[in-house]
């Protein structure tokens, strides 16, 4: 049986980062770029993604491409591959970061909701493996396929079922292709962060839930005193890569509670019970938003991105 072909180092690897204008995947290019690798960029937002490469740029690192792209459009998710592939070759590293957040309950969520996540966060990364791993394969040395997931694509948080929808179905593409692809010499990681301080946290929208409540305020304070950098998020998905891991954890509350899970089911319950009944004191808040008439109070007309 093929071993896996061990990243061990970056340095002239060819790595694909989506989500590489923000956050985690804007840290997982400076990191890759600052050891060498030969970096392709992409990201909807094309003025932010040409800041970041004009950075890199400036400091002296190979950004071989860096394309705006939406990656819920196959067609232009495909056009894209094609390019790239067809000027620099098969790739070695591909990370599919990119990623939208939405929560909400089953009553204040809306169908777009659900769709667009779907869409983003688990049709996005499927366009990119379609598009970019047939031709890693054929290229037959081997490299290393990343998914970032979520601590929602292993255990049931609170009002997170659209979001854990997208990130439990990559979790099932990752479980198959880690097994699929070890014939080609291609590792799998699937990453499960828990709290990593980006935009995220600002862009998330919650259904129902005003940003400027005291409710929304209490919560975010609370995700980013536990939260780690995208700094740190991207140490351990270069460290979880370069031993070659499935399971990489960016903080040890989520290797923790996935431990519990597996090992301690009726100690999972009873902490997702809790987490459960604490989320849902502010129901009697989301229920009246939800029927108010104002726009403005109803969080379900914000755009979801
Ligand atoms: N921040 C957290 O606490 C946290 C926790 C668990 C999982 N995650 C996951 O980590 C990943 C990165 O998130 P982040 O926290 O760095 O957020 P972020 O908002 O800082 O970065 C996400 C990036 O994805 C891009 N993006 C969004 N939709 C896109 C689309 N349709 N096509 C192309 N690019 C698109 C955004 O423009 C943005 O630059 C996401 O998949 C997210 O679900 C984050």
């Amino acid at each position: 049986m093929a071993r896996v072909r061990r990243i061990r180092e970056l340095r002239g690897q060819r790595v694909l980062v989506t989500g590489a204008a923000s956050g985690i995947g804007r840290a997982v290019a400076e990191q890759a770029a600052a050891e060498g690798a030969i970096v392709h960029l992409t990201d909807i937002q094309a003025e932010l993604l040409a800041e970041v490469a004009d950075r890199l740029r400036a400091a002296g690192a190979v950004v071989a491409s860096a394309d705006a792209c939406d990656l819920s459009d196959y067609e232009a998710v495909h056009d894209l591959a094609q390019r790239i592939t067809a000027e620099h070759g098969a790739m070695d590293v591909v990370l599919n970061v990119a990623g939208i957040a939405f929560w909400g309950t089953v009553s204040s969520l809306e169908h777009e909701h659900w769709r667009r996540l779907v869409d983003v966060n688990l049709m996005g990364p499927i366009h990119v493996i379609e598009c970019f791993l047939p031709p890693m394969v054929e290229a037959g040395r081997g490299g290393h396929l990343v998914n970032v997931s979520s601590a929602a694509g292993i255990i049931g948080m609170p009002w997170h079922a659209a979001y854990s929808a997208s990130k439990f179905g990559l979790r099932g593409v990752s479980e198959v292709l880690r097994f699929d692809l070890r014939r080609y010499r291609i590792g799998v990681s699937l990453v499960c962060p828990g709290g990593v301080a980006t935009p995220l946290t600002e862009t998330v929208h919650i259904a129902g839930i005003d940003k400027a409540s005291r409710s929304f305020l209490r919560a975010q304070a609370g995700f980013r005193k536990r939260a780690v950098t995208p700094e740190q998020a991207a140490s351990s998905i270069w460290d979880g890569v370069k031993r070659n891991r499935y399971w990489v954890y960016t903080s040890p509350d989520i290797r923790l509670i996935h431990l519990l899970q597996r090992y301690v089911p009726w100690g999972y319950t009873l902490a997702m019970r809790a987490m459960s009944t604490g989320a849902n004191r502010v129901l009697p808040e989301v229920e009246r938003a939800r029927r108010a008439d104002a726009p403005a109070a109803d969080s379900r007309s914000n755009a979801v991105r």
